[in-house]
């Protein structure tokens, strides 16, 4: 091919050149705009990450215990934010998509024991930067199908060379066992053909139930361990826990 007729996809016509060319520029534009937003929610869940992170470590050097097992955190995809505003039947603009959508930076916590998910949520929603929008306990009121989770919905300020902007950011916070529970559960709903959906429903829900008491079970045998140890250490090894205390490595 001719280095001539490749350039001359327009048919020569300077007037449809620069309308394309202008349409591009416009969608470039639109897609950028995009891109800064997602940027926020990307700086969203650094943030709320190294706020997870140093509680973790205080709490390690001060309990010699870690209460975050995994910290786990996603973007939302373009094409799950275009799902979701169709589902609402929202016209797809920056504005409608901050306002509605609050699952965009999603962070998701593994804890040890149930009452560590509420210890972190605490100290986390006590933050004077963090703002509790809402707050969902499905471990006091568990979903009709066994679902447990903390879920809170935070907003937080970003700060960028020449602006700040608030941002929202969805986190869930579980044990083990209940995020053992809702990822099995979650691939075993999408599964398409299914020949007794009751049955099996019933059947996860009995897993979740299990699950609660195991829990339950797993916090108390601490609970007692704790109780133990405060009662009968010696000299000697309340040496040796303060001296374990100092192996707990620092982020640099
Ligand atoms: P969206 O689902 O985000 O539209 O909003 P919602 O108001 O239903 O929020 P909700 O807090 O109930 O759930 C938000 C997220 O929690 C979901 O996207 C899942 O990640 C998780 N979740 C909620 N319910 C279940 C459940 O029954 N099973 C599993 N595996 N995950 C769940
Ligand atoms: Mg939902």
């Amino acid at each position: 091919m001719e280095e001539n007729s490749q350039l001359d996809i327009f048919g020569g016509s300077e007037v449809i050149r620069n309308a394309l060319m202008a349409q591009a520029n416009e969608l470039l534009d639109t897609l950028l705009d995009f891109k800064e937003l997602m940027l926020c929610y990307s700086a969203a869940i650094q943030q709320i990450r190294t706020k997870l992170e140093i509680l973790s470590t205080e709490f390690e050097v001060k309990y010699q215990r870690n209460p975050i097992s995994n910290i786990q955190s996603r973007l939302k995809s373009q094409v799950s934010i275009m799902e979701k505003m169709n589902r609402k039947g929202l016209d797809v603009t920056r504005e409608n998509i901050e306002k509605n959508i609050h699952d965009i930076a999603g962070i998701r916590v593994i804890c040890s024991y149930v009452d560590d998910i509420y210890r972190i949520a605490d100290a986390l929603v006590g933050q004077y930067d963090i703002e509790l929008i809402e707050k969902k306990d499905y471990i006091a009121n568990p979903k009709p199908n066994g679902y447990r989770s903390l879920h809170l919905i935070v907003k937080l300020p970003v700060y960028f060379a020449e602006s700040m902007r608030n941002v929202t950011a969805e986190i869930q916070i579980r044990t083990i066992a209940m995020d053992f529970w809702a990822s099995l559960e979650h691939q075993i709903k999408y599964k398409k053909k299914m020949k007794d959906p009751e049955s099996v429903a019933k059947k996860l829900k009995q897993c979740a139930d299990i699950i609660t008491y195991t829990d339950i079970m797993m916090q108390n045998i601490r609970k007692e361990m704790d109780d133990e140890r405060a009662d009968d250490v010696d000299l000697t090894e309340q040496i040796y826990e303060k001296l374990k205390r100092f192996d707990v490595t620092l982020s640099e």
